[in-house]
């Protein structure tokens, strides 16, 4: 050990922007000096932090970059510290100015995307610009939702009908204003979320759209190539991408920065693009979408696809035209049409289900009111979600069976109005064989667990609709959900 390595501001960046999983960054200066510029994925230290972590971690060969306010009067205390430390020499403020890859008042930029490189999640904020990236597992869809962060204006693309209760509960944290719910085409492996979040959401006037190529009659706006749509200071612009079904769109959003990124459903995806052999589906289209319209944007174009079964998150355009196995590195469209003909694939497994249920905005309409998340193989509601439906009610044919004691029916818990007392055990067996299995039922309980094997042993007996309420009467009792509870 020895003197203490400097690297310049220049050297940094050129690591940076080359391996920068090979450097870890510590940020000795003052939080408020870190809060006002700072270099991304940099962690805010003090020098004992520091050093803790480096006699936790003596193995990883990352080079370990201090930044200092006077890295010379540092150098002292960093000698013979360790090998792998280095010192950042220079203000850091030339950095912020040169636009390199930094955090500036909270503002995260694209430059490491720009360099080709796969963004990282921290990039995906431009600023003033809300985007996040939601994940459906069943069938690995992606929901994004995008806002303007000053005027709370946001859209949301692709929502899927089993996870609005967590993008609406989003969406309420984070203070927006929904304007649209867009659907990037006629689904065929999930039902869309976008019509009951229109009927949730009623007072907001969000509004539905597809391409009108769809022929989606329920939806509020048709959308035709090209059109705009502004989400506060952004631009989202429709280009239709036909191909994959012939009604796809893909959304071109152009930040308030410049920065542009495309959602492009199922045309494109991350190393892949979407299959080509139903609704209206065609190679030669898919083929040309891709190649003279999405590859025709600017190389570090983030892309953002509408599903990924192998955990990428996202791709540039760039990356894509080189290494997309499918229509990358200048394949032609005649070995395109050939691998997609070869494919082969099984039809996804909600596609009866989920066609029909999409052409009317995802709203079933067998007269279900609830749309219950699975937990644990238990299709659950929240109690806000059962309150909301009373308040309304909506609740009209809808079975409420509290399987607790009586003495616990009439204690003080209380019970829900309108519940009936069926106790879990024979008096629910018994009324399980009697009761009519296309009915929508919640089961109720003290605490949520009795009503989970209710809902299970409903399940197994073909109750379609049997749903459990999450956390019982003492959630109920929690939220002070009074109304309209009978006590
Ligand atoms: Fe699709």
């Amino acid at each position: 050990m020895g003197e203490v390595q400097f690297l310049s501001l220049k050297q940094l960046a050129n690591l940076w922007s080359t391996e920068p999983e090979s450097l870890r960054l510590w940020d000795l200066r003052s939080p408020l000096e870190f809060e006002r510029c700072r270099i991304a994925g940099a962690k805010s230290a003090t020098l004992q932090e520091l050093q803790e972590a480096l006699r936790l971690d003596p193995h990883t060969d990352r080079l370990q970059v201090v930044i200092a306010q006077q890295p010379e009067q540092l150098a002292d205390q960093l000698r013979n510290l360790d090998p792998r430390l280095v010192v950042l020499r220079g203000d850091l403020q030339d950095w912020c100015r040169e636009g390199w890859v930094t955090v500036q008042h909270g503002r995260a930029d694209l430059s490491s995307a720009r360099a080709g490189r796969e963004p990282r999640e921290e990039m995906m904020r431009s600023r003033n610009l809300v985007l996040h990236q939601l994940f459906e597992h069943e069938s690995s869809t992606y929901t994004y939702l995008v806002a303007d962060q000053q005027t709370g204006e946001a859209v949301l693309i692709d929502p899927v009908l089993e996870t609005v209760d967590r993008d609406l509960k989003l969406i309420d944290e984070l203070g927006l204003k929904l304007l649209y719910v867009l659907d990037t085409h006629v689904h065929a492996d999930h039902v869309t979320g976008a019509g009951v979040i229109r009927e949730r959401m009623a007072s907001s006037a969000v509004k539905t759209a597809v391409s009108e190529r769809a022929e989606v009659p329920c939806c509020d706006l048709r959308l035709s190539d090209g059109q705009q749509l502004q989400i506060g200071s952004h631009n989202l612009t429709a280009l239709a991408t036909p191909g994959h079904t012939d009604a796809c769109m893909s959304f071109l959003l152009k930040t308030a920065d410049g920065d542009l990124m495309v959602f492009t459903g199922d045309a494109l995806l991350i190393r892949g693009t979407g299959r080509t052999d139903f609704q209206g589906g065609s190679s030669e289209n898919l083929y040309q979408s891709i190649t003279q319209r999405l590859f025709a944007l600017p190389d570090e174009t983030i892309v953002l696809p509408g599903h990924d079964y192998r955990g990428q998150t996202s791709s540039t355009i760039g990356m894509e035209k080189k290494y997309n196995p499918r229509v990358g590195g200048g394949r032609s469209l005649e070995d395109f049409t050939k691998l997609m003909s070869e494919l082969r694939l099984a039809y996804p497994k909600k596609i009866h289900e989920a066609l029909p249920a999409n052409m009317k905005c995802g709203l079933r309409r067998d007269g279900r009111v609830f749309h219950p998340q699975t937990v644990n193989a238990i299709p659950e509601i929240t109690c806000e979600d059962l309150h909301r439906a009373l308040s309304e009610s909506k609740t009209k044919g809808v079975r409420l069976i509290d399987v607790r004691r009586p003495d616990e029916f009439t204690g003080e818990l209380g019970h829900i109005a309108g519940s009936s007392l069926v106790t879990l055990g024979p008096d629910l067996e018994q009324w399980l064989t009697r009761a009519d299995r296309s009915e929508e039922i919640v089961f109720i309980c003290r605490s949520g667990g009795r009503s989970g094997q209710a809902t299970l042993m409903a399940k197994e007996k073909g109750f379609q609709f049997a749903v459990n309420m999450q956390g019982g009467m003492l959630r109920w009792n929690e939220l002070k959900l009074t109304s309209p509870k009978l006590v």
